[in-house]
């Protein structure tokens, strides 16, 4: 079951210089990029994007921290991508996170865990609009895609 998730490299993975370290393990692994970009959320997309949290003990907190430097978006594709990107970032509070995993191996803390990635197909179907067009969700062929 090919599936499209919505990543997110937060204000500590930009910051923290770890961009390149972390698409590269997306793309390592055999995921495909087929959209992406630099922005800086508004607390009104930032809100659209984390409703599901509004009225939790760390949602002002989550909403002042995603907002509060540029972040990267991107929709990542393969084989039952939702899960096989839940995996690799690790459980949510870095210091539980197993190592191996993006927060194991380089977060220490439960909010700047430096990566978001849809939780299901219902998340990734209403999120990925959040960030992206239509157009801007390309669809191609990569030449080694017969060895994945
Ligand atoms: P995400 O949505 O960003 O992919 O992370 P997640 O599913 O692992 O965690 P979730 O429960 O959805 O929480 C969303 C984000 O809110 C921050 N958070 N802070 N201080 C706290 O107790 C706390 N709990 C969560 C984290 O940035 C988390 O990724
Ligand atoms: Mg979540």
């Amino acid at each position: 079951m090919r599936q499209k998730t919505l990543v997110l490299l937060k204000p500590d993975a930009v910051n923290r210089r770890l961009v390149g370290e972390i698409i590269s393990r997306f793309e390592r692994k055999g995921l495909k990029i087929v959209a992406m970009k630099m922005l800086w959320l508004t607390r009104d997309r930032a809100e659209k994007h984390y409703e599901v949290h509004r009225g939790k003990p760390f949602y002002e907190s989550l909403i002042d921290y995603i907002t509060s430097a540029p972040i990267i978006a991107m929709v990542l594709e393969g084989e039952r991508a939702i899960e096989v990107v839940r995996r690799m970032m690790g459980k949510t509070n870095g210091v539980e996170a197993e190592p191996g995993t993006i927060r194991g191996d380089f977060a220490m803390s439960i909010q700047n865990n430096l990566v978001h990635g849809s939780d299901s197909e219902e998340s990734a179907a209403r999120e990925i609009p959040i960030f992206f067009s239509d157009e801007e969700i390309l669809e191609y062929r990569l030449v080694d895609e017969i060895w994945i």
